[in-house]
């Protein structure tokens, strides 16, 4: 990042945060200079760019500002999921959109890849080729629990979470998706219900249905998350062993679940003494700093099983993530010798080094910020060219717009028909466990702002526009 783009970011963030609110003017040109100790001109690009992003304003003679917002468009409903447990459905749906990656010209903006072509994964890419770490150690079996010196990197990284872990109390996986199916099967036996949040990671949901459990889908707000009353009411009612939650920038929704939300989350676990599994995948990409607590880190008595793996934060297909089982360590470390055994020993190496040597929190912070104006530029997009009431979140993190259409509109069929014009979406049914939410769609916007992908959104919302139309003709 260059320094302009530093102190802009810096100013960027105390804005976030409330420390300057609308209106507010913003230090002067001088004043920044001499804090940062760089020069007028540097100040001066930083103040153009927060101008270009729409959060500063000039006022002749006065200085800058901080601008009011645009109005926010309407956030989607808070979810009414079915109030039973469920076997959990849309398989076919879910295979579709994994095997996405082999449509060579498609643009896939339900995909929930991040930004691989970064110029700050270039270290990563020189140790991969380095040939001291690709040798006969990488050759070798690596210890069940995962190479010592990752775990110890990942403890550290914990830390910013809240949690002090030991490096032995993390077991290296692959991937998240493995951390959260070995968990389930650690705390559960098939006909088990889990609650989850809904709309929820359908690779969870698919775990569930594939270890024979029922999925309880709890009514979820937009802002704050999984509610906790229905969640009571939830567990009073039906023989729940597992809540399973994805707190932090969750996915597909975007919300970061407040500190005392999480907080009375833990307590009821404890009052109806059921795990919780806490997916914290896009935690390190909060827009927030520093980020937000995991549920973790308010655990005393080993009942929150952490998940997590670096395929948001730097690049799934190294296939490396991470489980801080709590009291199941042993449950889980047997579910990973049956499921898959030692992780490949290269990436997690390599991983190990890419953080030790701090690429990895300088690459964090281009990356929050990218998306962050990515989302800015997706949400203007998407009120522009979608149809009138359409609702749309609004990510505390990450890089995952969950929009809701108004009426009828069917976000597979509207898959279908975008497939011909080369764009794939990520349609709502695959979020929840009986195909619900239909009217609603998934849209990535990892990737920097280009016109390729403005004229996809555009078509998206042209089409969604065209099929509310026939729809009304037909009624
Ligand atoms: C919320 C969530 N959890 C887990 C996963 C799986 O992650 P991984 O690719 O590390 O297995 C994903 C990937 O899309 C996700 O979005």
């Amino acid at each position: 990042m260059k320094l302009y783009e530093q102190v802009a970011d810096e100013l960027r963030q105390r804005i976030d945060q409330g420390y300057y609110r609308c209106g507010d003017r913003l230090p002067s040109i001088r004043a920044l200079s001499r804090e940062h100790d760089i020069s007028i001109a540097t100040v001066q690009e930083a103040y153009r760019l927060l101008e270009d992003q729409g959060l500063a304003q000039a006022r002749p003679k006065s200085g800058y500002y901080v601008r009011p917002r645009p109005a926010t468009p309407a956030m989607p409903a808070i979810s009414r999921p079915a109030q039973r447990p469920l076997e959990v459905s849309q398989w076919e749906q879910v295979l579709d959109l994994l095997c996405a990656n082999e449509e060579p010209g498609i643009l896939a903006l339900g995909r929930g890849m991040p930004d691989i072509d970064t110029p700050s994964l270039k270290p990563l890419h020189r140790t991969l080729a380095d040939s001291r770490l690709a040798g006969s150690r990488s050759f070798a079996y690596d210890s069940l629990r995962g190479s010592g010196q990752l775990r110890q990197q990942v403890a550290r990284l914990c830390v910013d979470s809240g949690c002090q872990l030991h490096p032995d109390d993390i077991i290296i996986t692959t991937g998240c998706q493995e951390a959260l199916s070995i968990c389930l099967r650690a705390v559960t036996h098939p006909g088990d219900v889990v609650a989850v949040d809904s709309p929820s990671f359908y690779g969870t949901m698919q775990a569930i249905k594939a270890i024979g459990l029922k999925a309880m889908e709890i009514p979820t707000d937009p802002v704050t998350g999984i509610s906790l009353e229905a969640l009571e009411l939830a567990l009073e009612k039906w023989p729940i062993r597992a809540i399973q939650v994805t707190p932090t920038c969750n996915n597909p929704l975007g919300y970061t679940m407040p500190e005392e939300n999480r907080r009375q989350l833990l307590s009821l676990a404890q009052r109806f003494d059921v795990a919780i599994i806490e997916d914290d995948i896009y935690g390190d990409l909060s827009y927030q700093f520093p980020r937000p607590r995991t549920i973790k880190s308010f655990d005393s008595d080993g009942r929150v099983l952490l998940c997590s793996s670096f395929s948001k934060t730097v690049a799934p297909g190294l296939r490396v993530g991470w489980v801080a089982p709590g009291r199941y360590g042993e449950q889980v470390m047997h579910m990973k010798y049956v499921g898959t055994g030692a992780c490949a020993t290269l990436p997690q190496l390599a991983l190990a080094e890419f953080v030790a040597q701090g690429h990895y929190q300088r690459h964090l912070r281009r990356m929050r910020a990218q998306y962050q104006q990515s989302r800015d530029q997706m949400i203007a997009w998407v009120e522009r060219y979608f149809p009138a009431g359409t609702r749309i979140s609004y990510p505390q993190g990450g890089f995952l717009l969950w929009v809701e259409l108004p009426g009828d509109a069917d976000s597979i069929r509207l898959n279908e028909r975008l497939l011909s014009q080369g764009i794939r979406i990520g349609p709502g049914p695959l979020f929840s466990a009986s195909g619900k939410y239909r009217n609603c769609l998934r849209l990535n916007y990892s990737d920097k702002p280009s016109e390729r992908i403005e004229r996809a959104v555009q078509k998206v919302g042209e089409e969604a526009t065209r099929m509310l139309l026939e729809l009304n003709r037909v009624a």
